[in-house]
């Protein structure tokens, strides 16, 4: 059985996959690895962004590491062949509702993040966004032709009290294990999913998570006070749509977006999936100078989720923390390394 299917993608995936796999030759010597091809490669050489072998395998290995999928040359491609629909086919297949993104400051990085550093330092909260459902999957949607010539777009949001309640149950069961405390974040003023999410979130907090401290706060004011206060926060839950945009503002508190790491999570004992929060950078891809820590970071999520290797896991984590402190820093980080000697960094530490 495969324990870690990866899934370079696109851009710069590949380049920062490639630093993953030295990391995880040097940490472990039995752990079973395969490759496919995902996104706009697979595109380009099998005709989908996600093949139906690829999920096969997906769904049958322990834990998935995705690099990134997209870029401008497949732009064009008829919505259901682009490289983000091969993700969002592959989180659905995977059934992977509950997306764990953590927003956590580097003690060394805390001058590299634009914010002062006294408002990041220390900084640690987790946005845990619902996956599978919401705006990016509501039906229905299209562009329609209207009479006079112009256009009109439809999109549509949809959720469901079980939808709601299991990714709720994530964020207070994880909040336990944490500072006890849940933002749940939606615009329940002005939407009907936002009104039901709140309800549901409500009463399963009554019922079933009493002894967590639940605060609902709407959207946009989590937008602005995650760059006012991040750290009154521990765990945000949201929707897909929120959660995507709230996660990238996160990101960019941390210094950069390649240190970002996530993990989207289904029922217990299915296949993870690991994947940095940032997408192909077509604007720095071939030029060798990715961030490859957001996805040894996913590495090190997948030991501890799903492969079951805590302590191998706490090395890694650990060994990022020290290359960091010896001042290692890509040019994101306002530093000079490549790709290749942020890895060597890392492996220095191993
Ligand atoms: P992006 O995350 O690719 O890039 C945003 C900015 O962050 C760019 O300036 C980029 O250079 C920088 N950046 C991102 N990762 C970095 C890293 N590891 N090291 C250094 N700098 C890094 O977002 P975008 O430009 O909006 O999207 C580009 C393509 O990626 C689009 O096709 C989009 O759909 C796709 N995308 C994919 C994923 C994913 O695969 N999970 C996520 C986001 C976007
Ligand atoms: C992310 C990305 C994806 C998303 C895209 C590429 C489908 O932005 O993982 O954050 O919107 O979920
Ligand atoms: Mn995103």
């Amino acid at each position: 059985m495969t324990d870690l299917l990866l899934l370079p993608g696109d851009g710069i995936g590949p380049e920062v996959i490639e630093q993953v796999r030295r990391v995880a030759g040097r940490l472990t010597n039995d752990l079973v690895l395969d490759e496919r091809d995902f996104g706009g490669k697979s595109f380009d050489l099998h005709g989908a962004p996600l093949t139906d072998e690829a999920l096969a395998t997906a769904k049958a290995s322990k834990a998935v590491l995705m690099g990134a999928v997209g870029g401008p040359q497949w732009a064009d491609a008829p919505r259901d062949k682009r490289p983000e629909a091969g993700l969002l086919g592959l989180r659905t297949g995977m059934q992977v509702f509950a997306n764990l993104r953590p927003a956590l400051c580097f003690q060394p990085l805390a001058d590299a993040s634009s914010l002062k550093r006294e408002v990041i330092e220390g900084l640690d909260f987790m946005i845990v966004r619902e996956l599978t459902g919401g705006v990016y999957f509501g039906q229905p949607r299209f562009i329609e032709d209207l009479p006079d010539g112009s256009q009109r777009a439809v999109d549509t949001q949809v959720y469901t009290t079980a939808e709601i309640e299991r990714v709720a149950r994530v964020a207070f069961e994880l909040a336990r294990g944490r500072r006890n405390k849940v933002h749940s974040a939606e615009k329940s003023n002005v939407m009907e999913t936002g009104l039901l999410w709140r309800r549901v979130v409500t009463a399963l907090h009554q019922r079933e998570y009493p002894d967590v401290e639940l605060e609902h706060i709407l959207a946009d004011n989590a937008a602005m006070q995650i760059v006012k206060n991040p750290k009154q926060f521990d765990v945000m839950v949201t929707d897909n749509l929120f959660g995507d945009v709230l996660s990238d503002i996160s990101a960019q508190l941390t210094g950069s977006m390649g240190m970002l790491p996530s993990a989207a999570l289904g029922a217990p004992g299915m296949p993870g999936l690991y994947e940095p929060i940032h997408g192909s950078a077509p604007d720095i891809a071939g030029q060798g100078i990715a961030n490859p820590l957001a996805a040894i970071l996913s590495f090190e999520m997948a030991l501890r989720w799903s492969l079951g290797r805590a302590e191998v896991a706490d090395r890694l984590y650990a060994a990022v923390q020290r290359a960091l402190e010896n001042g290692a820093r890509t040019p994101d980080l306002g530093g000079k390394l490549t790709t290749h000697q942020m890895g060597d960094a890392v492996l220095a530490e191993l």
